[in-house]
């Protein structure tokens, strides 16, 4: 794998992309949530080369992200509480993990029986799939098990030379990825905390803890990682340590990085893995994390902590 990969300006690039996807190729894209790469969903060809540019194990399944929701019913089998969630949070960073159709393709839900489908608010993303007109595979743009790029300089850094093209659209909103929900006869499943937060969500349906042999990204302790060791704690600073902050300044560590200088939950998210890029690019050689309050968008950024710091 050695190929040029252009950063074009993300409107200018639209009809570029949508002729890649087209042609079974790959191309990086912003959503509202972290960068995708993205193939055309249905041809297992073309999505075989994302698990090939990403380092990815075929046994991870990818998220089908739809240009409209009546692709939620030929993708899957859609019972009333997915339709409603659907109506309610999409297109958003939301995740319906559902029953398949045949039109998938084994290699998009690693044989499962399910199919995790998404619909992207981001408008360059949108103008994509309505160029190209059909679903689209998309993982987080980054080597399997490290950070999550949140704008195309982070992207370039993990895929740079494997990839072809990359849509530039700016930095990411929510800066984590979505919300990944199984829905099924008992109500709703968190695979993944996201954006999009249990609260939230239990006004829809009852909410239930994770199931047993369900695997999200999430399956894997240790994903997110940057490659400095890191871990959470207090700020007690240690030599050549630096400091991931939520309150506390970080006097006496080498490097700091403020989630948020006013305590907001939305700002830190959309920080957090620029954070932990730059600390993780500062030649540290520890970096420790102060643990956010764990209510709302907390969940999700601790269980993104959690991981960044399991070995
Ligand atoms: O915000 C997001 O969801 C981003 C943007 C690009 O859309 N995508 C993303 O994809 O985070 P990825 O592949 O990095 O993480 C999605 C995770 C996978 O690791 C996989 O474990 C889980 O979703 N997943 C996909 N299909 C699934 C399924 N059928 N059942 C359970 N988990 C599934
Ligand atoms: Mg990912």
């Amino acid at each position: 794998m050695n190929v040029e990969t252009h950063v074009a300006a993300a409107m200018e690039g639209i009809s570029a992309a949508a002729r890649l996807l087209a042609d079974g190729g790959l191309v990086a894209l912003p959503t509202e949530t972290v960068y995708g790469l993205g193939a055309d969903a249905l041809d297992p060809v073309a999505c075989a080369k994302i698990f090939e540019a990403k380092d990815r194990p075929l046994s991870d399944p990818l998220i089908v992200h739809i240009p409209s929701i009546d692709w939620m019913g030929r993708l899957a089998v859609a019972s009333e509480p997915a339709r409603l969630l659907a109506e309610h949070f999409w297109p958003g960073p939301l995740t319906l993990v559902l029953p398949r159709r045949e039109i998938v393709p084994d290699l998009v839900t690693a044989g499962q029986e399910t199919v995790a489908v998404r619909m992207s608010s981001h408008p360059v993303f949108q103008a994509v799939l309505e160029a190209f007109g059909k679903p689209v595979a998309a993982p987080s743009a980054n080597r399997f098990g490290r950070i999550s790029p949140t704008c195309a300089a982070d992207v370039l850094a993990e895929l740079g030379g494997r990839i072809p093209l990359v849509l530039d659209g700016g930095p990411c909103a929510h800066g984590i990825e979505s919300t990944i929900v199984l829905v099924d006869g008992d109500g709703l499943h968190i695979l993944r905390n996201g954006p999009v937060t249990e609260e939230e969500l239990a006004a829809f349906a009852p909410v239930h803890g994770s199931v047993a042999g369900i695997s999200a990204p999430g399956g894997l302790l240790s994903h997110y990682a940057p490659r400095t060791p890191m871990r959470i704690g207090e700020a007690v600073p240690k030599p050549n340590f630096g400091f991931l902050s939520w309150q506390c300044t970080g006097d006496g560590f080498a490097r700091v990085e403020h989630l948020s200088k006013t305590q907001d939950l939305r700002e830190a998210a959309a920080n957090l893995y620029g954070a932990m890029r730059r600390l993780d690019e500062a030649g540290l050689d520890g970096i420790i994390a102060e643990p956010v309050p764990e209510t709302g968008l907390g969940a999700a950024i601790m269980e993104r902590l959690r991981k960044a710091s399991a070995r």
